[in-house]
């Protein structure tokens, strides 16, 4: 499984420190990925664990300013880096720039994780296909994750029925495959202390996690299957 971290604008020093604390000799068979803001990945001095980012820049043009480029990530040991968030795409992140993103994060050999989702339970699920396709379109490598995340999910406390997560990650399977590349598929939105047992008898490659990664004890316990 892959568990993923997405601390969003969270935290401060002392959090970090603890967060240090307890992963910089976890030891799992799993995949880890911690996503922390990027002024706090020097705090994280991991070596079982991943250390992901929140963001990368679509561009090299060193005349951007307040942006953070993928080789700069790379360089701080970023393996990882979440690229179209919902909260992100909200902000006006379209396909076109999710593609571009993606470009950039492999040519410096760091996995894009890309969160697809339908915005409310009413919308045509079918949408996410077009959302893969488009992340797909410049990719240089086959080294993409997706995570499914209903943006109704995200933060509420519901979740979908394992059926219809299961029928939505085989739409995003599925569309990656027509794009000739076989795929891991995250889950993600509200997975939590009480629903993460459930949520792993659907056919996700694992989680992505925002609210329930700031509770440290809830987090170490789902990733340990408890
Ligand atoms: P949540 O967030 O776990 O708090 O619902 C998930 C996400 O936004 O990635």
């Amino acid at each position: 499984m892959i568990f993923v971290a997405n601390y969003k604008m969270n935290g401060d020093k002392n959090f970090y420190i603890k967060v240090n604390k307890i992963f910089s000799k976890f030891k799992s068979l799993d995949t880890i990925v911690l996503c922390p803001p990027f002024v706090y990945t020097p705090f994280l001095k991991l070596k079982n664990v991943a250390l992901g980012v929140q963001n990368v820049a679509a561009q090299e043009n060193k005349q951007s300013t307040g942006e953070i480029s993928a080789r700069m990530l790379a360089d701080l040991g970023a393996k990882y880096a979440i690229i179209g968030h919902s909260e992100r795409r909200e902000m006006g992140e379209i396909d076109e720039m999710v593609a571009l993103k993606v470009n950039m994060a492999q040519t410096y050999g760091v996995t894009p994780i890309v969160c697809v989702g339908e915005k409310s339970k009413d919308d045509n699920v079918m949408l996410v296909a077009d959302q893969v396709k488009a992340a797909l379109s410049k990719r240089i490598n086959d080294d993409i994750i997706f995570a499914y995340e209903p943006i109704w999910a995200i933060g509420s406390g519901e979740i979908p029925t394992i059926d219809q997560i299961d029928k939505v990650l085989k739409i995003i399977r599925d569309a990656a495959e027509e794009n000739g590349i076989n795929i891991k598929v995250l889950y993600g939105g509200s997975v939590n202390l009480k629903n993460h047992k459930e949520l792993r008898t659907s056919t996700a490659d694992g989680f992505l996690m925002g609210g329930v990664s700031l509770k440290l004890d809830d987090f170490v316990s789902i990733i340990k299957g408890e």
